[in-house]
């Protein structure tokens, strides 16, 4: 990892995750700080910035602690407490701010580095581990994993996007499957084209499957 800094935030996210199983959990952090400085050395992103915001993008996340969404107190507790400058702070404030997907009301990063996290975390929606976290979300909030009666609603603003209720297989065409056009980064942009045509590969096999045809 790329300095001790962002070993000590992934710590910190840990023991703040230490309850979920909804895949927003700290393997769902690490990957994404893996992913984010991957893509911020090719970006010739600030690795500590990109890390850090990656570290703590979650940290104060809608679902996990709506209650400090808005101020994003876990975060900067962390960043004052471990003596980050005030503007280093405020760049990885303004990254984390950035990050969230809100259906066709989502923002693209004003920094490289809010680029490179925001990448990193639509690339952990798709792909194989991608797959796997639609599925464990749609488990854990008692939705059917397919509904052949029930249509995907697509381009949805973020308040529908919010209150919607979709089967799992009905996310892949409402968010997965629109991530890899959504991409900020040229490296991300070749990651998400593997992962994508995965996704596209399971779907069909899932359907051949569910007709009893292979
Ligand atoms: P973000 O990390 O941008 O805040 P979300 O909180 O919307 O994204 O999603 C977190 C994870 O849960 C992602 O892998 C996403 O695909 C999955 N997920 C979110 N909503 C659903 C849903 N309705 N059905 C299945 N998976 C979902
Ligand atoms: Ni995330």
């Amino acid at each position: 990892m790329e300095s001790t800094l962002i070993g000590e935030a992934l710590k910190y996210a840990k023991a703040l995750f230490e309850n979920d199983s909804s895949g927003h959990d700290y393997f769902h952090t690490l990957r994404v700080c893996k992913t984010a400085l991957t893509l911020a050395e090719t970006e010739h992103a600030d690795p500590l910035v990109t890390g850090l915001a990656a570290a703590l993008h979650d940290a104060d996340d809608r679902k996990l602690s709506p209650e400090t969404t808005k101020t994003k107190a876990n975060a900067r507790a962390f960043l004052r407490e471990n003596g980050v400058a005030p503007q280093t702070e405020e760049r990885i404030l303004t990254a984390i701010g950035e990050v969230s997907y809100r259906g066709t009301d989502s923002v693209t990063p004003s920094t490289i580095e809010g680029k490179c996290v925001q990448d990193a975390d639509r690339l952990d929606a798709i792909g194989a581990v991608g797959i796997a976290r639609a599925f464990a979300y749609g488990g854990a909030h008692g939705r059917p994993m397919h509904d052949p009666g029930t249509a995907p609603e697509e381009n949805m603003d973020a308040a529908r996007y919010y209150a919607h209720e979709a089967t799992t297989v009905n996310h892949f065409y409402e968010k997965l499957l629109k991530l890899k056009a959504m991409m900020n980064t040229d490296a991300a942009r070749r990651m998400a084209e593997e992962r994508d045509r995965y996704m596209r590969a399971f779907l069909e096999e899932f359907y051949a499957e569910w007709e009893g045809e292979r």
